[in-house]
């Protein structure tokens, strides 16, 4: 009995591994990329590749050279790694697909419908109603509602208690999540009218904020997990932390919220208007929004501060700005005086902070940039070189390759904080590799046209953060010695990695 049962099993295995090896595997047909199936049946290349990204490409180029594909979780990914390519994946071209993965992604991990229109739940343009409520005419409001709420909320007791004769002791990750968490949330979904008191309303407004943090980090912790294609039911605490916020933005929620940004308002009338979607799915898009705009933003943050804070150099030349700035503008810092203000031309001027924080987010992004093949066409290399694509594969860059290729950025795990400026003390924009110049050589937007539309606000408000902590607080690390924390690599491919421990500052 014994025996047949494992008779039995053996046939199985046998059988599978021969379908595997039928089906399961990709033949290079002439002309295509290199590929390498891996070992594992439907992961393939997945867990080497996750468990290092950068380590793993780099040593794939190595062997192939400028383009190579993989197979990653049932799909095959060619990586282009020749940054003067980047141009044929980026461009657009009619055969390249950026939709699809996009709103399956968010499909996957928000639980919405889709927004794909030809899944025919709604007609709006995503993109463009980004476009219109997150960029040109739409910034000033954002900037001004963010600089607002990040002095509230610095200078509340509960954050710093103000004039302390002793120091606050804090982490860097901890104190920025909670700031930045707490004045981007007030900035795009509004505050929350009510007829009590003001300090009961406020501390009512606080408390839900702060629960919505919570929440937002449990989902946010599983994310790459969703993206990878696990059901969120399987995670039963994140699955009620996504659920938890979505409630919170149900239309009859938000409907008693002022100062909603457009972004919001405009998402809640073409939602109603141009959509299928059922309440709860309304909700969810607003879940994905409020996602978008914190994810990377914090650990963009936290690694902005932690470097600034930890180079004697940048911390100088960074506070010289800031006073500057405020000198000219004829303000002073004061806890009890007047808010700071600074338009948005001021903080654009600001080139010091803006290097400070472009040099953190080279060194922490991992952002893969990806596009699926409309149909089998052939891909051309600025190396004159063209390779068959297959018909719904994936085309993926990833700019860490870039960020730390010593070639374009000398010594390129140091932080440099001047690294993005020129001569003149103005952005630097001259990058080179091999004697030539480079057009991509800084990506952690994403590139095209599926780049982060939030991107100016990003980095305003990172700018308007360190503004306001060099104007209001003197800032050191507990240990000035302390090592740069390793990025959390679980969320390579995924936007700015966060640390994988907190770094104490007072
Ligand atoms: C440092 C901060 C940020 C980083 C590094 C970042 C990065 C990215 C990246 C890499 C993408 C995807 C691009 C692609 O798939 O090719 C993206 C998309 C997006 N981001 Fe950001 N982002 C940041 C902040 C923000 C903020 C503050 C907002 C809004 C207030 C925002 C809104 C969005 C939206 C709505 C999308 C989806 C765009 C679409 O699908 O068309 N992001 N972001």
């Amino acid at each position: 009995m014994m025996l047949s049962i494992a008779l039995i099993w053996a046939v199985l295995v046998g059988f599978c591994c021969l379908l595997w090896l039928a089906v399961g595997i990709r033949r290079r047909n002439p002309g295509e990329p290199p590929v390498e199936n891996g070992l594992i049946p439907y992961l393939g290349c997945a867990l080497q590749f996750g468990a290092n990204p950068l380590q793993f490409l780099r040593s794939r180029q190595k062997k192939y050279g400028h383009i190579f594909t993989c197979k990653i979780a049932g799909q095959y990914f060619h990586f282009l790694c020749d940054p003067f390519s980047y141009h044929a994946v980026i461009r657009q071209g009619r055969h390249l697909d950026w939709m699809k993965f996009h709103f399956a992604t968010s499909v996957k991990a928000f639980g919405h419908d889709s927004f794909d229109p030809r899944h025919g739940h709604t007609t709006e343009n995503l993109h463009q109603t980004f476009l219109k409520t997150l960029q040109g005419e739409a910034l000033p409001s954002l900037i001004d509602a963010m600089m607002g709420h990040l002095q509230d909320i610095m200078l509340d007791s509960d954050t710093v208690r103000p004039c302390a004769e002793r120091w606050q002791v804090d982490g860097i990750f901890v104190f920025c999540y909670k700031v930045m968490f707490e004045s981007g949330y007030l900035t795009l979904f509004g505050k929350e009218l009510g007829r009590d008191k003001p300090q009961a309303r406020q501390a009512a407004q606080r408390a839900l904020v702060l629960n919505a943090l919570e929440n937002f980090k449990e989902f946010d912790k599983i994310f790459p997990a969703l993206v990878a294609g696990l059901p969120i039911h399987v995670f039963k605490s994140a699955h009620s932390a996504r659920e938890n916020l979505a409630k919170t933005m149900h239309a009859d929620n938000l409907s008693k919220r002022e100062n909603v940004s457009d972004l919001i308002s405009m998402r809640m009338i073409l939602n109603d208007s141009l959509s299928t979607f059922n309440d709860i799915s309304k909700a969810r898009t607003h879940v994905a929004l409020l996602w978008a705009s914190q994810a990377n933003t914090l650990p963009a943050t936290f690694w902005s501060l932690f470097y600034l804070i930890r180079s004697p150099d940048a911390m100088k030349a960074a506070r010289e700005e800031v006073q500057k700035v405020l000198q000219s503008t004829g303000q002073k810092a004061e806890p009890n005086g007047p808010r700071l203000t600074l338009t948005r031309e001021e903080l654009d001027n600001m080139h010091v902070l803006d290097s400070v924080i472009k040099e953190a987010m080279r060194l922490s992004s991992a952002s893969m940039n990806v596009r699926v093949a409309k149909d089998n066409f052939l891909l051309h290399l600025d190396n004159q070189e063209a390779y068959h694509i297959r018909k719904d594969d994936v085309i993926a860059l990833y700019p860490p390759m870039l960020h730390f290729d010593p070639e374009i950025f000398e010594d390129p795990y140091e932080y440099k904080y001047d690294r993005f400026l020129d001569e003149d003390g103005q952005e630097k924009n001259t990058f080179f590799r091999g004697g030539r110049r480079l057009r991509y050589y800084y990506m952690p937007f994403g590139s095209g046209v599926t780049k982060c539309p939030g991107r100016f606000f990003a980095i305003h408000e990172i700018k308007q953060f360190l503004t306001l902590a060099l104007s209001y607080f003197e800032m050191e690390l507990l240990d000035p010695l302390v090592k740069v924390p390793p990025l959390d690599q679980s969320r390579a491919g995924l936007g700015i990695l966060q640390p994988t421990y907190d770094v104490d500052f007072r």
